[in-house]
């Protein structure tokens, strides 16, 4: 089966029609970081059971399921207040949907932010990893299918997946943010069932800084549509940490998330 990596001329349309400038910036707001979209100035939002394109699954807690778009610190934007994941059954190419959507839009940068589990022993809850590299240990690929570019190939190098100006920028501003940020590699993983403590061990002696359910399907497919990245882990968690549960997850990263909101959005004032 082939594929395509455009999204449906009538989520474009929908869109524009109710906001018409075009987003320099796209950003997927992972678990408990929807107060971005909250941040968004002249906001106009769309549930994405409006859009077709946008694959259909219930929302998981903590994600909203809309897109805003508006100006976030002067810059037009679209945020993604919620994403899809491959646990809940959807397709690789339709995880990254969002990424798609984004690039259909004409944004030049994605960012992409996820709630995580600390795996490097010096990461603690409430600290913000930004990510220099990814791996991707979801077994599946976004351009399974996918023809390639105008009849080339889809052999899409992901060496400087994320953009190291970007990285800069999030370091330097970070020291008045009031959190702890470093650089770091996000491994993705399957989920839904959280990490086993073998799992941790493999993941940390393989070079894991923090893991999670998300990110790297819609980086792949970025990467290949010719977008910017930027990516941001909010560490909610030690990985197998003890009876770990999504709304612990949910209420770490509802007090740190306010001042990594407010890091991205000095920075994307300077994008
Ligand atoms: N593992 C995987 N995904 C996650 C975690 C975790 O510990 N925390 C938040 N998302």
């Amino acid at each position: 089966m082939s594929i395509d990596l455009n999204v449906p001329e009538s989520d474009v349309a929908r869109i524009r029609s109710v906001s018409p400038a075009t987003p320099r910036v796209a950003i997927v707001a992972g678990s408990g970081l929807g107060g971005l979209a909250e941040r968004v100035e002249d906001a106009v939002s769309i549930p994405y059971s409006q859009l077709d394109g946008f694959p259909s699954v219930g929302n998981v807690v903590g994600h909203a399921g809309k897109l805003v778009s508006g100006t976030l610190a002067g810059v037009p934007v679209v945020v993604f207040a919620g994403r899809v994941h491959l646990y809940q059954g959807v397709t690789a190419h339709g995880a990254a949907y969002p990424a798609r959507l984004a690039a259909a839009l004409g944004a030049e940068v994605l960012v992409l932010t996820n709630a995580a589990g600390g795996i490097a022993s010096d990461l603690a809850v409430g600290d913000v990893v930004v990510l220099s590299d990814h791996v991707n240990m979801t077994g599946d690929n976004p351009l399974c299918g996918w023809a390639g570019p105008e009849g080339g190939n889809p052999f899409v190098p992901m060496t400087d997946t994320w953009d190291a100006a970007l990285r800069q920028a999030v370091l330097a501003a970070a020291p008045t943010s009031g959190l702890h940020v470093r650089e770091g590699v996000y491994f993705g993983l399957l989920g839904p069932s959280y990490e086993t403590p073998a799992e941790v061990r493999m993941l940390r002696s393989l070079g894991a800084d923090v893991v999670g359910m998300s990110t790297v399907m819609e980086a792949i497919a970025a990467r290949a549509l010719g977008l910017r990245l930027l990516g941001m882990s909010l560490v909610t968690n030690a990985a197998a940490g003890e009876g770990l549960a999504h709304s612990e997850v949910l209420e770490v990263g509802a007090r740190s998330a306010v001042a990594m909101e407010g890091l991205l959005t000095s920075v994307i004032g300077h994008i």
